[in-house]
């Protein structure tokens, strides 16, 4: 395939020489990047911080927290980008490229945005003015941003936010052209979960990013977040990223982990690795999913066993950053032929 710089048939040849490695095999397949998300107090672990730099797994990195509304206005017009600063500094050493993340999410929100009473005017004013410091204050320096993150239900209607009581969702086209404004060349996403298969919020999201692009909102691509569960991926998620794709935007899967009911016995290991195989198999497959970004690659700092009682295992490492079987089942995803 013209996309690919080695052929198929010589990497088969090289394979035995090389030791596997994600963010190789990613470009291989095509991809821009294979990458993780990462938070500020991980990165006083070593350890930690080794793999992460390791450009051969990692080309792009996600801050999980640092760039969100709670941290970086925390009250109004006080802008703190110290957080965020410190993640895009680590990536730049190494040449990885970043996601934003995000502008405009229900959670992790400054309280003040939500107790202030505002009228639809002065909320509008606040997205625009959030989301055009924060984006402007990284220009040049992100390949895309999480403008929207998680703007609809699971049926499919709009959820019912700060931002939607009381704009309609007139807020989604605010930041998006004030995103743009703000850093022309970053790619502009809209970032869900249960989004991943066939279903009334997938169509949901079709609906929605046909709608912005009639009204000349700028609309760049889809953010499938990907917080799946063992032995449940949807079989209908390549046939779903073909569906975002024909809308003529890009797709990404932007949060992958994929959890389990602990303890993780070899079983439940085994049908994660075949697991983490679909998902990088339906992305290898669909021309326009550029990219696959983990959250986080070890389990030490996943943010399942805190959220989701009883369940955890869901990154390709494990506590003690001991690569599992799920790390070649990404592998094996990328040598995957349409
Ligand atoms: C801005 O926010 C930071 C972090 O919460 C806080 O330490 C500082 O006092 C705030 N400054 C103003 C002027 O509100
Ligand atoms: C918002 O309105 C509520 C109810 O009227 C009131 O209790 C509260 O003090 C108001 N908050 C602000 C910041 O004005
Ligand atoms: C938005 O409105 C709905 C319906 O009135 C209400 O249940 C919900 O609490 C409101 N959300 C916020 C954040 O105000
Ligand atoms: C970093 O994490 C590893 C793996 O869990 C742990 O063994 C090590 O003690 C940690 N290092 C620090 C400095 O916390």
């Amino acid at each position: 395939m013209a996309r690919n710089f080695l052929s198929f048939a010589s990497i088969v040849v090289l394979l035995p020489f090389v030791s596997a490695q994600l963010d190789i095999f990613a470009q291989l397949a095509g991809k821009k990047y294979f990458g993780t998300a990462t938070d500020n107090p991980e990165l006083t672990n070593a350890s930690y911080v080794k793999q992460l730099e390791n450009v051969l797994d990692f080309h792009q990195l996600t801050p999980a927290n640092s760039m969100k509304w709670e941290n970086t206005e925390p009250t109004q017009g006080n802008f703190t980008f110290a957080g965020g600063d410190q993640i895009v500094e680590q990536a730049e050493k190494h040449g990885q490229i970043m996601r934003g993340h995000n502008c405009v999410w229900h959670q992790q929100l400054a309280d003040w945005v939500t107790d202030g009473n505002f009228t639809k005017p002065e909320l509008l004013a606040i997205v625009e003015n959030h989301c055009g410091t924060l984006v402007r204050h990284y220009r040049g320096k992100m390949y895309s941003w999480d403008v929207i993150n998680e703007c609809l239900n699971d049926d499919g209607t709009f959820r019912e936010s700060i931002f939607f009581n009381t704009t309609g969702t007139d807020y989604i086209g605010v930041a998006l052209r004030t995103a743009r404004a703000a850093d022309p060349h970053a790619k502009l996403y809209i970032n869900d979960f249960n989004i991943e298969g066939q279903g009334a919020k997938s169509t949901a999201m079709i609906n929605l990013v046909k709608s912005l692009q009639k009204e000349g909102v700028p609309i760049d691509g889809i953010g499938v977040q990907s917080h799946l569960i063992v032995g449940e991926v949807p079989s209908t998620m390549e046939q779903n990223l073909r569906d975002f794709a024909a809308l003529g935007v890009e797709v990404a899967i932007t949060e992958l982990d994929i959890r389990m009911n602990l303890p993780a016995t070899p079983a439940l290991l085994q049908q994660q690795k075949e697991d983490y195989t679909t998902v990088i198999t339906a992305c290898q497959n669909v021309p326009e999913c550029i990219g696959v970004t983990l959250w986080d690659w070890t389990d030490k700092f996943s943010w399942v066993p805190g959220t989701f009682a009883g369940q955890g295992a869901a990154c390709p490492w494990d506590e003690n950053f001991v690569k599992k079987p799920a790390y070649a089942g990404i592998i094996e995803g990328w040598l995957e032929r349409q």
